[in-house]
């Protein structure tokens, strides 16, 4: 397996354009979130690697950090890591933290051996005939919500299996890999399905899945290696709101930062961060469960505020409060990209802009020629997100902005 070399990078993207044009043909990529360890989960509204990468070669050099105050599923802090820049996430979620570690760990070789042996017995761990472990403080907390009827026994028998197995493992780094690998086959089992898989497609699709992440990882950990830096990268996860983070210790450490690059929740737009939907719709709380993390609260929680609340009053003071946040992170150096959807574009955008302004920020528009569009920001088409296939074709909240802002003054 070959590292993947920057300059390779910057081939592939046309080395004769200049970088915010680069940025704009990343932009409107329409290829799948795929590579590294980016498939680890299928996270709800994940940001292109491609943008992500586009963007920390415009503003960052290698050893300078990069944040995201909405981390969800890490493609930032892998693609950081993946060019030599250091990151650090933010994320309410405790299961956004659990993925951000899953996907940025550089496996050590003793780690790689317990979690080969665990990969290997999975076919024997699986077994409908043995016991498995009840998870009782996850059930009697609700954690097993809608998946706790007679149908769903074998799969949920299967998952206990496996999890069990996975904790018996010492090694951190090998334990949360093999947690990734049962919640990523779970999802793939029980997630937004019609039919259930039986115990034999479930087994064989986790090895297998064991197999494509092993390699995914070890492919992550030649990358970072063949970078050759005198300090290899580093990625931090933080589980807490973005308000007020830049109190914490750890993020005054890090910060200013050459660059904050985010997607935070879309205004009016329903993203089930925190749930499957298993059979029919229903909500399952599993995935906290399986990746052996406790849940915040209501999906109002995640989405920084209910979207029937009255002109998203809620939705526009909860980002008040974090951008507040990230201004205090940023300093004048500090470049800040965002990629945002509108369920109602005519008055949400104006709004949003108003209250970056609120929050100290300026708009910049770092292209050198102006945008076909006719506001002359970057605008792009969302290709198949799930969210995305509510909505008609061209119809509000099919498009994605980008945002580029800096803090004002002198
Ligand atoms: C659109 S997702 C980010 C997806 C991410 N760009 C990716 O590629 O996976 C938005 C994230 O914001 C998080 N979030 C919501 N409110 C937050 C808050 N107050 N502070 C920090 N994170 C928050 C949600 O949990 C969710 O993971």
């Amino acid at each position: 397996m070959r590292a993947v070399n920057m300059d390779d990078l910057s081939a592939n993207l046309d080395i004769e354009r200049s970088p915010a044009q680069r940025l704009v043909d990343a932009a409107r990529d329409q290829k799948r979130v795929k590579g590294l360890t980016h498939e680890f989960y299928r996270y709800p509204a994940r940001f292109s690697p491609t943008f992500v990468r586009s963007a920390i070669e415009t503003f960052t050099r290698p050893g300078d950090w990069v944040v995201d105050p909405f981390a969800g599923g890490g493609t930032t802090l892998v693609e950081a890591m993946a060019m030599g820049r250091n990151a650090l996430g933010i994320d309410i979620s405790s299961l956004s933290s659990f993925l951000c570690e899953a996907k940025t760990q550089v496996l050590d070789d003793r780690d790689v051996s317990a979690f080969a042996c665990w990969m290997e017995r999975i076919d024997t761990t699986i077994n409908m005939h043995a016991p498995s472990e009840r998870h009782d403080e996850y059930a009697d907390a609700g954690y097993y919500r809608n998946l706790d009827g007679p149908e769903f026994w074998r799969l949920r028998k299967a998952i206990e299996q496996a999890l069990s197995a996975a904790e018996k493992l010492h090694r951190r780094q090998a334990h949360v890999l093999a947690r990734c690998v049962v919640l990523r086959t779970a999802q793939w089992a029980l997630d937004s399905r019609k039919t259930r898989p039986s115990v034999k497609a479930f087994k064989s699709y986790m090895h297998k899945q064991a197999g494509l992440m092993l390699d995914a990882a070890l492919e992550f950990r030649e990358q970072i290696h063949g970078l050759e830096l005198a300090h290899p990268p580093k990625a931090i996860s933080l589980n807490r709101t973005t308000a007020g983070a830049e109190k914490e210790e750890l993020v005054a450490q890090v910060c200013p930062p050459k660059l904050i690059v985010t997607s935070p929740p879309y205004p009016g737009i329903h993203v089930l961060y925190h749930r499957w939907q298993v059979d029919g719709r229903k909500e399952a709380p599993a995935p906290f469960w399986i990746a052996g993390k406790l849940d915040g609260a209501g999906s109002s929680y995640y989405t920084l505020g209910d979207r029937k609340n009255p002109n998203l009053q809620s939705y526009f003071d909860n980002l008040k409060a974090t951008f507040d946040s990230v201004a205090a992170m940023a300093g004048r150096e500090t470049t800040i990209v965002q990629m945002v959807a509108f369920s109602k574009p005519d008055w949400q955008l104006p709004k949003y802009l108003e209250v970056m302004e609120e929050c100290g920020l300026e708009e910049h528009r770092p292209w050198d020629a102006p945008l076909e569009d006719d506001d002359g920001r970057l605008w792009r088409d969302v290709p198949s997100r799930r969210w995305h296939a509510h909505q008609k074709s061209h119809a509000p909240g099919a498009r994605e902005v980008v945002l580029v802002h800096k803090k004002a003054g002198p």
